[in-house]
């Protein structure tokens, strides 16, 4: 069906190292449909991080199947990959990842620049009255607080209209109380606009909140009763 935007078909990654293989993503099978918000969840090590990349494209798998809007991306080379993450997809770090010397407007604008598209201040300027930052625009990062610069991450991942946006833990460094902010933020993007989400958390109870959750446990994907998160 033409709404999957992601066929993950028995996926895993392997790392081998001189003293051992690490086997960090097993045999994944995974549909994404358009306008989802997914949840990927489980214990440290699990495997989150390497799954997310992976659909991201921001890493390759070593084995399986990928297809990302229809087209097989499984033996693709990074410089391609480029290409099909730069018009697609958006992403937030834990780490925020903002360029220190930049205002919060101008992190914004930035991946515009790299994907050579048009000067964007305005759509830069309507995303971060978005997410709640219209009098934030001019500060540096240092000058906001950790769930203000999460917040400019997102619009930043948002400048380039990406059909699906992937977040890595990105409330894993806020406090509770901003890292519910930033996750309403998500929720309100995935329900008013229809954006596509996939993030990994640790926090089962803004886990539990998005529309499906996909539970790892060392690299497989397992029901949420065989996830040692509620054992
Ligand atoms: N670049 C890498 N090289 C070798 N091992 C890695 C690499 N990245 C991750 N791993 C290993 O893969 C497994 C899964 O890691 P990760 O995806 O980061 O898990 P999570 O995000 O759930 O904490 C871990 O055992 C980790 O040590
Ligand atoms: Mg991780």
């Amino acid at each position: 069906m033409d709404d999957i935007l992601i066929k993950a078909e028995n996926i895993s990654k392997v790392y081998r190292l001189p003293a051992e293989v690490i086997r960090a993503v097993r045999d994944v099978d995974l549909e994404i449909r358009a306008g989802e918000f997914i949840a990927i969840m489980g214990p440290s090590g699990s495997g989150k991080t390497t799954l997310l990349d992976i659909l991201g494209c921001l890493d390759r798998i070593s084995s399986g199947k990928l297809g990302i809007l229809g087209r097989d991306v499984s033996r693709l080379k990074e410089s391609s990959l480029v290409g099909i993450r730069r018009g697609n997809m958006g992403f937030v770090f834990q780490d925020f990842l903002l360029i220190p010397t930049l205002t919060a407007l101008e992190n914004v604008e930035l991946p515009l620049l790299f994907a050579r598209l048009p000067s964007g201040r305005r759509k830069a300027i309507g995303l971060l009255q978005k997410v709640g930052l219209g009098h934030r625009m001019g500060h540096l990062p240092k000058q906001l607080s950790g769930g203000e610069r999460q917040r400019v991450a997102i619009a930043r991942a948002l400048v380039t209209s990406p059909k699906i946006l992937f977040a890595d833990e990105p409330t894993g460094n806020l406090d509770t109380k901003s890292g519910d902010q930033v996750f309403h933020i998500l929720k309100g993007l995935n329900q008013k606009d229809g954006l596509t989400i996939v993030l990994t958390t640790h926090n089962n109870k803004l886990g539990s909140q998005a529309g499906r959750v996909v539970y790892l446990k060392d690299g497989s994907v397992v029901p949420r009763e065989e996830s040692s998160l509620y054992a």
